[in-house]
């Protein structure tokens, strides 16, 4: 459930831990809805975006109205402090509890932050850090168009064969050759060849109801027993999901925590 079609959903990683871990916005002034999720106080996770000199930096920090994180106060819920390129810190106060319906996903939501101010050119570093077990969601950017997100080091995807190279700049750690999946969200959308090289148990994408899901991490934590996440790897998983799972709640909830992104049309 995007924050609004427009808004492309990121979600960040368990590995993400630190912004070079993270996944890059090559461009911050193009609409993300990064989401983070967390299961205990004192984790986190981080991103990164790339602004220009003259671009405006706006950051929104979102909750969805649902418990735990709507139960929780100000001082429990996940902290976001931000390092601007020349090293300035703006910790994101929490002081705000606006109630936010977005029609696309039929979500409310509430506001409980929002920042805006002129840009430093180069990248700032997010760095969320829970207090509690606890999803957010940090919407940065205004230009209502796809952007490029880039990930690096973790293998996630081969490039496709009409990827432009060229895409893939600023390059990420640790080199241009580790394949980021960014070309994977750069206009189309992931394609399914991106899918289709993600077959493994170390490397696990899967399309399931048109998004596709990087589905590694869930491989050994699924109930039904790893076997059955491991057969979709790779491949259109939608009919194995919905035989099984049809569209209850917690299979469903769990399944986006995952998301990567919408399929190419
Ligand atoms: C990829 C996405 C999937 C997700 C996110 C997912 C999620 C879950 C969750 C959260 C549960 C816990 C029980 C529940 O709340 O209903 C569960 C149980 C289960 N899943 Fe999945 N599942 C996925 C795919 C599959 C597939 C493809 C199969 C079979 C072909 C499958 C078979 C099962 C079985 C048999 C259980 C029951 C385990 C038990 O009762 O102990 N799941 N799954």
């Amino acid at each position: 459930m995007p924050i609004a079609s427009a808004h492309q959903p990121v979600q960040l990683l368990d590995t993400d831990t630190t912004p070079k871990a993270g996944p890059l916005l090559v461009d911050g002034t193009i609409s993300f809805a990064v989401r983070a999720s967390f299961t205990k106080s004192g984790q986190k996770k981080a991103f990164r975006a790339a602004l220009k000199e003259g671009d405006q930096l706006a950051v929104q920090y979102l909750i969805v109205d649902k418990k735990p994180e709507s139960a929780l106060k100000n001082t429990q819920l996940p902290q976001l402090v931000i390092t601007s390129p020349t090293g300035k810190k703006i910790t994101i106060k929490i002081n705000e509890r606006s109630p936010f319906y977005e029609p696309y996903g039929g979500t409310n939501y509430f506001y409980l932050a929002r920042y805006s101010a002129p840009a430093e050119a180069g990248i700032y570093q997010f760095l969320v850090t829970s207090r509690a077990k606890a999803g957010i969601t940090i919407a940065v950017g205004e230009k209502e168009i796809r952007g490029e997100v880039l990930r690096g080091p973790a293998p996630l995807s081969t490039p496709t064969p009409t990827a432009s190279p060229a895409a893939a700049k600023p390059t990420p750690e640790p080199s241009a050759s580790s394949t980021p999946k960014a070309e994977a969200t750069t206009q189309s959308g992931y394609t399914m060849a991106n899918v289709r090289a993600n077959n493994s148990e170390s490397s696990c994408w899967s399309v399931i109801g048109g998004n596709v899901y990087n589905l590694t991490q869930w491989i050994n934590s699924h109930p039904g027993g790893a076997s059955r996440i491991r057969a979709l790897c790779g491949t259109d998983g939608t009919s194995s999901f919905s035989a099984q799972h049809g569209s209850r709640g917690s299979p469903t909830s769990t399944l986006a925590n995952y998301l990567l992104g919408p399929l190419a049309k």
